[in-house]
């Protein structure tokens, strides 16, 4: 990607350089659009379930710009005459159900036979160019707080191989068809300094991005992170997803873990989500009230799972 040429025009107020959530461009001096695509293979067997899962994915990058998504359009691939038009049907309503109960309407897309399917959106979202919130600028002395539980690259995985409970398959369904907008109101109302989703590059490679587009380091406590119930026991039967060795790869010579932990957490911390919770950098004098923002906006699992420190070095350990 660095040799792609470089962003001159100075509308735009975040760009490609900070690996953010979306991009951000100035139309006037109060009003900055918002954009976003993202589309991913199925997950799930459910078509609804699997298109309420991508839209969730998509709109997620709006809510962690701290901006508002106003509409969205669908991006498509389905193998036409392998399986039944009813079943792009039911991918397009659990996508539709959850732009909807993000208050937007899909009002467009394209779509193109493909092998396999994939399906996302684009979004559209409005903020105030003074409010966006980018992952570039945590500080030294902030609170990390995470909004959901991971563990859902492992839980999609163990579900391919007919190992995954039943309970554990329930919650991160729900996991990744919750929108992140009630924490990202949250979030909104009292004001951050930085916020990310997680998604497909793990926790740490998220929080990465983060601490490295900052100049900040950061501290994460395993024990406070929330898991999906029975991912523990998943990594423990080696159910690791393709992707994690290439997290753990990416993260590598930034992360350093205390010699106390099991040898498996760099798997959980580098596990691939699928519509992850936010990852919000707050100041320390501000945390009390964002939790209990978060409580009272009815989300589910949050927690305080560590704090941003000064290294120039942008080392991340994990005790
Ligand atoms: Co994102
Ligand atoms: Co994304
Ligand atoms: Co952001």
């Amino acid at each position: 990607m660095r040799q792609l040429p470089e962003i001159f025009d100075p509308k735009v107020i975040v760009g490609t350089d900070t690996a953010d959530d979306a991009a951000v461009y100035k139309l006037r001096d109060d009003l900055a659009v918002v954009q976003t695509v993202d589309y991913i293979t199925p997950i799930v067997d459910d078509p609804f379930i699997f298109g309420a899962v991508a839209a969730t994915n998509s709109i997620s990058d709006i809510y962690a710009m701290g901006a508002t998504p106003i509409f969205a359009l669908s991006i498509v691939g389905f193998p036409a005459k392998k399986l039944p038009v009813k079943v792009l049907e039911q991918i397009l309503q659990g996508g539709i159900s959850k732009a909807a109960e993000g208050g937007i309407q899909v009002i467009g897309g394209h779509t193109i036979d493909d092998e396999e399917p994939k399906y996302g959106l684009v979004v559209t979202g409005i903020v105030h160019p003074d409010k966006v919130i980018t992952n570039a600028t945590a500080q030294v002395g902030d609170d990390l707080i995470l909004t959901k539980p991971i563990g859902t690259g492992i839980v999609n995985t163990a579900i391919k191989v007919e190992m995954a409970p039943e309970e554990s398959v329930q919650e991160a369904i729900k996991v990744m068809t919750t929108l992140n907008r009630a924490a990202a109101e949250a979030m909104v109302k009292v004001g951050v300094n930085a916020c990310t989703d997680v998604t497909g590059f793990g926790l740490l490679g998220h929080l990465h991005e983060t601490t490295h587009a900052s100049g900040v380091g950061a501290n994460v406590y395993l024990s406070n992170i929330p898991v999906i119930a029975g991912v523990w026991e998943m990594l423990s039967d080696w159910i690791i997803p393709e992707g994690t060795h290439s997290n753990v790869e990416f993260v590598k010579e930034w992360v350093e873990f205390d010699d106390d932990l099991p040898e498996d957490a760099e798997f959980l911390l580098a596990d691939p989500q699928t519509s992850g919770g936010l990852l919000i950098s707050v100041p320390k004098e501000k945390t009390e009230i964002l939790l209990e923002f978060l409580a009272d906006a009815g989300v589910e699992t949050f927690a305080c799972i560590g704090e941003i420190t000064a290294d120039a070095n942008s080392k991340i350990r994990v005790f």
